[in-house]
């Protein structure tokens, strides 16, 4: 078991480039099932969730041909409609097959995927909207078994109106991509509005697809009879840039994020100067200075653009030192709280009622042995052992691995005093 082992006390300084964003590049991935041609990706992440995604579409068939930060993937053989258990359980967004496998090839089974630390993450809502799209569904054994019925022609799903009764991003870009290949119009309502959607679309509309409204709450695809090959640079990760931003902001210093977005992060970026950190932004760099303790900065998450899920758990570490109390509520998921425990241990003062947290902030956390639960908690409890006194150990890494590309290089590279260890 991997861990990692940081001496606090260091502030953060220097350039750090962000890599392409793991939550645009695994649906992008999947979309390489909807064409025979090649789908070739650039500025691609090297993370362990890609690697699982690569392997689960080659066993399905798809040849996938990597170079360093690129893959070029083709479908033209794919010839098992399955994604087994194995792999669906250590990664839930193998989900994002189902889609496409029932536009192209009139059916699929697919494991359903568990629950996770975070919440139990039903997939009711994929399912619901390829019913509405004429696919039979039964959940036999633990996998999703969808099958186009065979009418005269080909087996293909039909256009429908689907309203979502919860904003899902994987429900929007499963179906989105369904559509793409289906008889007639798709209309989701309450679609996800998120980046990766739109990146997502991108891409498909560069293989032949007709989508409109990507990024807004009404997506409308109209189906075409079959999609072509194309290239597509991955989109930068907007929760990779915020947890280094979040990391400064904490540890103060001053650092410069290369290829990336600022415009997509605008409610993180606006939290940050909340909490005192200057922030100068110019073309795809974003640079953050801070020399003072951080303020408290509530926080609540909810659907984009307001302020991510996926940042909070490092609100709550850089709150956790800041002068003052905040409130952090998580509206997303139902168990987003597991790295409160593990902050406790460095001293923290943190109070839990539900789904929100009450954070007072105090001057200095102590190191300690703790232990990552899931991704974004394992990024909290870096930036925590950052500010720590003395030595933090982090054990059970492997979460972290799955969404940071190399993130104890990219610590060290800005002068965190942060090593690997087995
Ligand atoms: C995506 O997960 C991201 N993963 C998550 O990032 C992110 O936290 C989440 O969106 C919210 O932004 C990927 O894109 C691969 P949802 P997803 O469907 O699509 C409920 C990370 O750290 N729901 O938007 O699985 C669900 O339980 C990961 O990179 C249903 O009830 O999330 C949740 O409460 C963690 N039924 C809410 O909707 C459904 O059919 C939002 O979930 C689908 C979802």
């Amino acid at each position: 078991m991997q861990k990692l082992a940081i001496q606090g006390g260091t502030t953060l300084h220097g350039e750090v480039r962000i890599s392409g964003a793991k939550n645009a590049a695994l649906p992008i991935m999947c979309a390489g099932l909807l064409t025979a041609d090649e789908l070739h990706l650039d500025n691609m992440p090297d993370l362990h969730d890609v690697a699982t995604m690569r392997k689960l579409l080659v066993q399905m068939g798809v040849t996938a041909a990597v170079e360093p930060g690129a893959v070029t993937l083709c479908g033209a053989q794919v010839d098992k409609l399955e994604a087994p258990y194995d792999m669906v359980k250590t990664m839930r967004a193998a989900i994002l097959v189902l889609g496409p496998l029932v536009a192209r090839f009139g059916e699929a089974r697919v494991s359903l995927p568990g629950g996770c630390a975070i919440g139990s993450r039903p997939v009711d809502l994929h399912i619901k909207g390829l019913q509405a799209m004429g696919a039979e569904i039964h959940i036999e054994h633990g996998y999703i078994h969808a099958q186009v019925p065979h009418g005269k022609g080909a087996k293909r799903l039909k256009g429908a109106r689907i309203f979502f009764d919860l904003v899902s991003v994987t429900g929007t870009e499963n179906l989105m991509m369904a559509a793409a290949l289906a008889d007639g119009v798709t209309v989701l309502e309450n679609a996800a509005r998120e980046p990766e959607v739109v990146d997502l679309a991108h891409c498909l509309i560069a293989m032949g697809a007709k989508i409109e409204g990507a990024g807004s709450d009404t997506i409308v695809i109209t189906g075409v009879e079959k999609l072509h090959g194309a290239r597509h640079r991955i989109m930068p990760d907007r929760i990779e840039s915020g947890t280094f931003l979040v990391a400064a902001a904490a540890a103060g210093g001053d650092i410069t994020l290369t290829d990336a977005r600022a415009d997509i992060l605008e409610n993180v970026l606006e939290k940050l100067q909340e909490a005192g950190a200057t922030i100068h932004t110019a073309g795809n760099t974003i640079n953050l200075k801070m020399n003072k303790r951080p303020q408290a900065v509530n926080v609540r998450t909810s659907p984009y653009p307001a302020f991510p899920t996926d940042m909070q758990a490092q609100f709550m570490a850089l709150n956790c030192i800041a002068a003052g109390s905040a409130m952090v509520v998580e509206t997303i998921f139902e168990n987003r709280f597991m790295h409160v425990q593990e902050l406790r241990r460095l001293g923290a003062q943190i109070d839990v009622e539900g789904n929100t947290a009450v954070i007072k902030g105090i001057l200095q956390l102590e190191g300690a042995t703790i232990m990552a639960t899931d991704l974004r908690a394992s990024a909290c409890l870096v930036i925590a052992g950052l500010v720590a006194q003395g030595e933090t150990v982090i054990d059970r890494i492997y979460h972290l691995d799955r969404g940071y590309e190399h993130i104890e290089a990219k610590l060290s590279a800005l002068g965190a005093n942060i090593r690997r260890i087995t």
